[in-house]
């Protein structure tokens, strides 16, 4: 189905032709004065030259062509050449009732479904979920649901970080704790216990605590790394008990996932490509891509149009061991062959930027990614503090995110209580964490990923400005007119939209035909924002048309209906806004 601003560029383009134009110059958009009109189309200005013509006449010549359209209430030519336009209520309103006809509300899905693999999440294995690691799920859960609307198969993995010093810092550090494990003893020949020698909290503990004394303590250092070469070439005991690392490890971000509303389609990690290394470092010396460098093995990745340095693609250390970036390389080349995708989006810290850079050149270089692959990094910028720094407790730590998440629950929990005294206990819960996703959620992705931005519970948890709960508020609203009206007796898929009948109706309709532009541009720009911003518009417009309006006390039937089928329209569109988002709204709040 085309969008509003093709069909009206479609018309507006056809006057221009008629009145012996490029059609060209027929291109409308959205006016940035709603004061003044809905749309405006400044071709007359960009063709003034080519037709050595005054730019107002030929803005006169065209508006002339569109007065008794049906599709427009006025087409005013301004000077000094501009077209104002205000579109018909019922070119409004047939748009919004074959919309609705649509599979996606509007959106043009492509013709087959591309593949593209999305790489967001990146914990690492061990470590507790912090903050930090909030954005990258929370964006690339959006960017995954908009992506799938827009017609495209995502395959969304989380990539773990499970494999390298790390887990060679946590083997060591539980050696240190518990020296008598069978994992620790050279001569055991016994199997493995099946259950983890650890709980998740104890191996949260032994994480900072190892990675603490490694940098003060050089033997340390040397036999984490020792270990960590042990579990990388095999080494039985230390495979066995990386095994429990992990599955415990898992278990916990399951858990932590799940309350975020974030789903993956692959739980691979670093580790999974382990196997791939040696063949892809072989094919990369065969192939003459990598040299050796001071011992080391790199590719060349600097262009002569770079403008600042871009240092090569190190493979592999002077020692032999791989690095980071070696098995992002390798997941590339399993992803490829694997799965065949367009295009791989990273959703990960923007400080990571430079990396990136170096690992795309990298894989188009040495060929592990056809010359059309598209590759796309979406860098995001710090959750910061009221005082501007990253976010902390209150004590200055760390702030984990399950702790974040419970402390805004229970916020949340007691204004609802508060709010609805005969609510139960148990759906006030539910309402509370619905609440507190949308504030967590909606504060974040109402910001352009790349930038920063202060994490302010107060203001996120607000039901008024531009917030999650004000979006949700706006929704419950909604759905207690729909609930009443339907107690009275009224039957809610029965109702049919009418042409608007009020300035704030007409507005509201005008920003529902917009939705599907709104979802492809937050698509092709990878930019949930669009969509917080779209929705945040439409419930301000609501809420206008809401309070000037006599909904339910409104006597003449049709109009009646027409209202109802205009809120029922409106709620769908919220609804699929905020899934898009990645929450959910509650009945009452
Ligand atoms: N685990 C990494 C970190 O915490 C993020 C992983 C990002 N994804 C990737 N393919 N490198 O920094």
């Amino acid at each position: 189905m085309e969008k509003v601003l093709e069909l009206i560029s479609k018309e507006v383009g056809d006057a221009f032709e008629a009145a012996g134009y490029d059609r060209e110059l027929g291109k409308v958009t959205i006016s940035n004065r709603p004061d003044l009109c809905e749309y405006q189309c400044n071709g007359a200005m960009a063709g003034a030259k080519k037709y050595g013509k005054a730019p107002f006449m030929i803005a006169d010549e065209v508006a002339e062509k569109l007065q008794n359209n049906g599709m427009f209430d006025k087409v005013e030519s301004v000077k000094p050449g501009f077209l104002n336009i205000i579109v018909s209520g019922d070119f409004a309103r047939s748009y919004i009732v074959k919309m609705l006809h649509e599979k996606h509300m509007g959106v043009t899905l492509p013709g087959h479904e591309p593949t593209f693999i999305l790489d967001y999440g990146g914990p690492n294995v061990a470590k507790p979920l912090h903050v930090g690691h909030l954005r990258s799920a929370v964006i690339g859960e959006s960017i995954k649901r908009i992506l799938k609307y827009t017609g495209h198969k995502v395959i969304g993995d989380i990539h773990l970080g499970d494999w390298g010093l790390q887990m060679g810092l946590v083997i060591t550090g539980l050696k240190e704790r518990k020296p008598d494990l069978c994992y620790f003893d050279p001569d055991y020949q016994g199997a493995y216990p099946k259950e983890a020698p650890f709980t998740v909290s104890e191996l949260e503990e032994i994480y900072p605590a190892a990675s603490k004394k490694s940098k003060e303590d050089e033997q340390f250092k040397a036999e984490a790394m020792e270990a960590t070469k042990l579990l990388q070439d095999g080494y039985k005991p230390y495979r066995a008990l990386w095994h429990h690392i992990l599955n415990v490890s898992v278990a916990d971000l399951k858990n932590n996932y799940k309350k975020l509303s974030v789903d993956f389609d692959l739980w691979r990690g670093e580790s999974d490509v382990h196997e791939v290394i040696p063949g892809m470092v072989d094919y990369m010396k065969q192939h003459e891509y990598a040299h050796e460098s001071q011992g080391a093995l790199v590719v060349d990745v600097a262009e002569e149009t770079d403008t600042k340095e871009i240092p090569p693609c190190m493979i592999l250390k002077s020692d032999g061991a791989s690095l980071y970036n070696t098995t992002d390389l390798a997941t590339i080349k399993q992803r490829m062959e694997e799965f065949h995708p367009e295009g791989l989006i990273y959703v990960v810290d923007k400080r990571q930027e430079l990396y990136f850079t170096q690992v795309f050149r990298c894989a188009r270089k040495t060929k592990l990614v056809l010359p059309e692959t598209e590759l796309h990094f979406v860098g995001f910028g710090t959750m910061n503090g009221s005082d501007g720094k990253p976010f902390k407790t209150r004590q200055g730590g760390v702030m984990r995110l399950e702790n974040l998440i419970a402390e805004i629950d229970e916020k949340m929990y007691a204004r609802i209580k508060e709010g609805n005294l005969d609510i139960s206990d148990e759906e006030a819960k539910d309402t509370a964490h619905k609440v507190a996703l949308s504030a967590i959620k909606y504060g974040d992705l109402s910001n352009q990923p790349s930038k920063d931005y202060i994490f302010d519970v107060d203001k996120f948890t607000s039901f008024e400005g531009d917030t999650g709960p004000y979006i949700l508020y706006t929704m419950v609203r909604i759905k207690s007119i729909l609930k009443k009206y339907e107690a009275e007796g009224g039957v809610v898929k029965d109702a049919k939209l009418d042409n608007p009948d009020s300035d704030a109706m007409k507005a509201l309709m005008l920003l529902l035909t917009r939705f599907a532009d709104s979802v492809e541009s937050a698509a092709a720009d990878l930019a949930p924002n669009r969509i917080c911003a779209y929705i945040y518009d439409l419930s301000n417009a609501f809420n206008s048309f809401y309070h000037g309006t006599k909904i339910l006390a409104e006597a003449d039937e049709n109009k009646k209906s027409s209202y109802i089928a205009l809120l029922t329209t409106t709620l769908k569109i919220l609804e699929t806004g905020i899934d898009l988002l990645g929450f959910s709204a509650p009945e009452r709040m």
